[in-house]
């Protein structure tokens, strides 16, 4: 799996560049577009070759924040921050207190939370430095805390989606090959496992794959296998990337809808998923669950409105769907098109809703 991804291709409205060597911060934090309210997306802390890479991961997940976001109807615009991961030992607080004085320099413009490499104590060094950030500890009863069982939760409604427009039938008794188990991947688990969903699973780290396997009786392949096996649907939910040249081509699903990030390597990936009858949930349209927490967490919406939004993700799906059929699209393409249009028109009153 890589990290560098073509860009659907519209430019960023800036880029910070964090350097702080003194805290081990290096890294870069792009704004895409605050059009539609303030630039929110996660802080990834990964390691990469070179400040290029980071900055080339950080621009291509920017672009899909403010894609997410714009289709999910938040009012808000998309961004991402990127850490390089020291080399060695260093001091986490110190490099999240740093982190958290570079998002104060933005002065609302950004808005962070936990990704990839980061977790909520981070986040609570963060707050120490700034108010512009979510994916903090929630109080009893109240919207925060990890996002991720509301990401689970929004893959299922656009599966659900998904599977009926294909088969006309719910996911009772479907087989769903989900890759990777952490966060998303075990809730989803979960959430397949309680409707009926045949399960296969896999991850790298091999005692996890064991226990998810026993957890929801599901049949474990290794890492490598999971994109050979026959089943309805492919869910990815561990890195992005997955399907390029050779993935598109080994896939044996009829629909690919998971929690992952940039799944698709390229534009031209999903093409060929188009091509070879695949239907291709497009990743920012299905895992928009978590981002509508932080957004509620933010603005403070209830738990219930959060319960409406994330439940309507198959809803959207379907919209984008609809959209692609109608123009003879491929749905990744038609998820831009209509994202981009949104950005373009700026703000609109069902985004205020709440
Ligand atoms: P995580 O880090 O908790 O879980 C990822 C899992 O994937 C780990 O168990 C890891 O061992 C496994 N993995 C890594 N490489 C693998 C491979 N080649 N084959 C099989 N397993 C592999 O991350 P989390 O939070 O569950 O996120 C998963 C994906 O969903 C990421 O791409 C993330 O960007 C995306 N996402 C997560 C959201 C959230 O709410 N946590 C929201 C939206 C997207």
């Amino acid at each position: 799996m890589h990290h560098l991804h073509q860009s659907p291709g519209t430019p960023p409205e800036a880029v910070h560049v964090m350097r702080d060597p003194a805290n081990g911060l290096e890294g870069v934090i792009v704004l895409h577009s605050t059009r539609l309210g303030p630039a929110a997306g996660g802080c990834r802390l990964w390691r990469y070759p070179d400040a290029a890479a980071a900055a080339t991961d950080a621009l291509r997940l920017a672009e899909g924040m403010a894609y997410k976001n714009a289709l999910a109807d938040l009012p808000l615009g998309g961004g991402k921050a990127v850490i390089r991961l020291p080399q060695g030992k260093f001091d986490r607080a110190a490099l999240f207190r740093a982190f958290g004085r570079e998002v104060e320099r933005l002065e609302g413009r950004y808005l962070t939370a936990e990704d990839v490499g980061t977790g909520v104590a981070d986040m609570e060094w963060v707050r120490t430095e700034t108010a512009h950030v979510a994916g903090l500890p929630a109080a009893q009863g109240a919207v925060g805390g990890d996002p991720s069982p509301w990401t689970a939760l929004g893959v299922l409604s656009a599966m659900e989606e998904a599977v009926r427009r294909r088969h006309g039938s719910g996911l009772a008794g479907a087989t769903v090959a989900v890759q990777g188990l952490g966060h998303v991947g075990t809730h989803l688990c979960e959430l397949l496992a309680s409707v009926g969903a045949r399960l296969v699973v896999a991850d790298v780290d091999p005692g996890r794959a064991a226990a998810c396997a026993a957890r929801f009786d599901a049949q474990l392949v290794a890492p490598d296998a999971i994109l050979d096996v026959p089943c309805d649907v492919f869910a990815p939910c561990a890195l992005g990337g997955v399907l390029d040249e050779r993935g598109v081509v080994r896939l044996k699903a009829e629909i690919v809808c998971g929690a992952a990030n940039n799944v698709l390597a390229s534009d031209a990936d999903g093409l060929r998923l188009a091509k070879r009858g695949v239907l291709y949930c497009p990743d920012y349209v299905v895992n928009s669950g978590g981002i509508i927490n932080v957004c509620a967490e933010h603005l403070g919406w209830s738990r219930a409105e959060v319960e409406r939004r994330v439940g309507q993700t198959g809803e959207r799906l379907r919209a984008v769907l609809d959209h692609a059929e109608q123009r003879s699209l491929a749905p990744h393409r038609a998820a831009n098109a209509l994202a981009q249009a949104r950005i373009a028109v700026g703000y609109t009153a069902s985004a205020q809703a709440a």
